[in-house]
């Protein structure tokens, strides 16, 4: 496996700051969600990404997720004083089962393809040898770590009636169109020349120009 960015949820608490020192020694990337709720900051080296909040917080993992490229996530964020969870069973089922839950479809439902482009008949005009070419290397969008968005900016795209749909992984086993449809229709632009961005979303599969 390839050294890809691991996440360490609990990674100040005392079982994930020692997993984040072993993965620092062994060279992988790191990065730690932890709430503090039992946890210290001052336990995580200064060089790992430390974001505070809770892993049940689906915007932040989202963010985490897509900015930090991460490939692996080691979960050791939970509660775990085993009288306190007989005191409180619904706190330690929300904290536990239902905060892991919400981890574990944000790691499913953030999974990166390796590859998006947009094949249509625009590529010829973006350089490509012929149209239709999910592997046509000018057709290829970038994922941007800020968002999770996959974009590809053309600066002058000539007007004209387009059609084009997204291809994943540079071939056309998988592509979606209107509507974010597997195997769906064509996407239609009607462009009067000019700058055109492609964003494509891999949750909602959608992709729409700007
Ligand atoms: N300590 C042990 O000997 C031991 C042994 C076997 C298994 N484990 C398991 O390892 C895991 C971690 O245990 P630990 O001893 O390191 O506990 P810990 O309390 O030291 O660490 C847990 C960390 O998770 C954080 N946290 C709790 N809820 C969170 C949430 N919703 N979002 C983000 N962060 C949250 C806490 O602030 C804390 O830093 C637990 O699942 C535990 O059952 C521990």
């Amino acid at each position: 496996m390839s050294k890809v960015p691991v996440l360490v949820t609990g990674g100040a608490g005392y079982i994930g700051s020692h997993a984040v020192l072993a993965l620092k020694d062994a060279g992988w990337p790191v990065a730690v969600i932890d709430n503090l709720s039992n946890g210290s900051r001052s336990v995580v080296p200064d060089d790992v990404p430390f974001f505070e909040g809770s892993i049940a917080d689906r915007a932040l993992i989202d963010r985490i997720l897509a900015g930090q490229r991460i490939g692996a996530i080691m979960h050791f964020a939970g509660s775990i004083v085993v009288p306190e969870s007989v005191e409180k069973p619904l706190d330690y089922y929300a904290n536990n089962t239902l905060a892991s839950h919400a981890l574990i479809s944000a790691a499913v439902a953030g999974q990166q393809p390796a590859a998006v482009s947009v094949p249509g008949s625009l590529n010829s005009e973006l350089g490509c040898a012929g149209d239709w070419m999910p592997d046509c290397p000018q057709a290829q969008l970038a994922l941007d770590p800020a968002d999770g968005i996959w974009k590809l900016s053309v600066p002058n795209l000539p007007a004209g009636n387009y059609e084009f749909k997204a291809a994943i992984n540079g071939s056309w086993a998988e592509n979606y169109g209107l509507g974010g449809a597997a195997n769906g229709s064509n996407i239609a632009l009607k462009h009067d020349g000019g700058p055109v961005t492609f964003r494509y979303d891999p949750a909602s599969h959608l992709l729409s120009t700007r």
